[in-house]
C-alpha cells in the first residue's frame, strides 16, 4: 500500500484499503492525494511491477491531467472516484485477440455496480467506452497497452460521483452529471469502490471465458441503438442508424451502403 500525501484525502478512503486488499482481488492499493495521471502512472510502472502486485489500484482523490480517448481529457475534482487498474491480462488468461473487448465488458462492470444507486433509470453504455445514466455521461473507460507488452493491460476507469454538475454551465449540464446528481444523495465512494472491484473482477473472468451472456448485454444495454449516429475515423465519415454491437464488439450502423461494422474511431454526435 502506497499513499502519497495524507492532507486531503477523506478519512474513509484511506480506511478502505485494508479491505480492498482483503475483500477483492486486488494484491496492492496506490492512493494519491493528487497526481497527473492514474493512467500514466500505471502505464509507468507496468514495465516492472512484480506479478505478485497484481491486480494494482492506482486511485486518486484529484487528477489534473486526465486522459480520455483520443483528444479527450479527464480532470476529477474532489469528489469523484479516479482509478486505474494495472492487471496482468495474459494470466487471467485474457488472450490478446479479446483485449479489445476489455473496454465494452468494463463497461457492464460500472453500469452494473452503478445501476444499483438510481433503480428505475436508464444506465447504458455508449460504444465503446462510456456509461450514460438518463441519457447524460457519467462514467469514461480509457484501456491501453503498455509498450513493452508484457501480457499487461491498463483500465482506467473515471466516474463522477459527488463531484455534482449542478452549478455547471448549461452545455455541460445537458451532457454530463454526477451519481449523486442522478441519485439525489451523496455516495460513498470507497464502497462505491469495493463494489465496483468485485464486478470488474467478475466481467473480466466471463470475458476470459467466453461467456455468453457479455455479448447478449453489451447489445442488449447499447445506448446508441435506433439512433441517427456519426461516425469519424481519420477523414472518413459515416452515417447511419445504430442496429446494436455484434458478439465481436463492433458498432453495427445501417447506412446507404448497407450494414457497416465499425470497430474503432470515433462517435461524433447521434440524436
Ligand atoms: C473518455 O471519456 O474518453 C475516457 C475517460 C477516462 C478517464 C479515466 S480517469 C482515470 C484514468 N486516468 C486517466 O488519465 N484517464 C482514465
Amino acid at each position: 500500500m502506497t499513499i502519497s500525501s495524507h492532507h486531503e484525502i477523506p478519512a474513509g478512503w484511506q480506511a478502505a484499503i485494508p479491505r480492498l486488499l482483503t475483500e477483492t482481488v486486488l494484491r496492492e492499493v496506490e492512493l494519491h492525494s493528487e497526481i497527473g495521471s492514474t493512467n500514466d502512472r500505471a502505464l509507468v510502472i507496468a514495465a516492472s511491477h512484480p506479478s505478485e502486485k497484481l491486480p494494482c489500484l492506482i486511485w486518486a482523490h484529484r487528477q489534473h491531467a486526465g486522459r480520455g480517448r483520443g483528444s479527450n481529457s479527464w480532470w476529477a475534482q474532489s469528489g469523484a472516484l479516479t482509478f486505474t487498474i494495472l492487471l496482468d491480462a495474459l494470466a487471467l488468461p485474457l488472450p490478446e485477440t479479446r483485449w479489445p473487448l476489455l473496454s465494452l465488458t468494463t463497461g457492464l462492470a460500472v453500469r452494473a455496480a452503478l445501476a444499483r444507486y438510481c433503480p428505475g433509470f436508464d444506465v447504458a453504455i455508449k460504444w465503446p467506452n462510456d456509461v450514460y445514466i438518463q441519457g447524460k455521461k457519467i462514467c469514461g473507460i480509457l484501456v491501453e497497452v503498455p509498450p513493452v507488452r508484457n501480457g499487461r493491460v491498463v483500465v482506467g476507469i473515471g466516474v463522477n460521483v459527488n463531484n455534482s454538475f449542478e452549478a455547471a454551465p448549461l452545455e455541460l449540464k445537458s451532457k454530463a452529471w454526477s451519481l449523486s446528481d442522478a441519485c439525489g444523495e451523496s455516495v460513498d465512494v470507497p464502497e462505491l469502490l469495493l463494489d465496483l472491484v468485485g464486478h470488474l473482477h467478475e466481467h473480466w473472468q466471463a470475458l476470459s471465458e467466453g461467456a455468453e451472456w457479455l455479448p447478449r448485454l453489451w447489445d442488449q444495454e447499447c445506448l446508441l441503438r435506433g439512433r441517427m449516429v456519426k461516425h469519424v475515423m481519420g477523414d472518413r465519415v459515416t452515417h447511419g442508424e445504430c442496429l446494436g454491437v455484434d458478439v465481436e464488439g463492433c458498432l453495427l450502423l445501417e447506412t446507404d451502403q448497407g450494414v457497416r461494422r465499425i470497430l474503432g474511431g470515433v462517435i461524433e454526435s447521434w440524436h
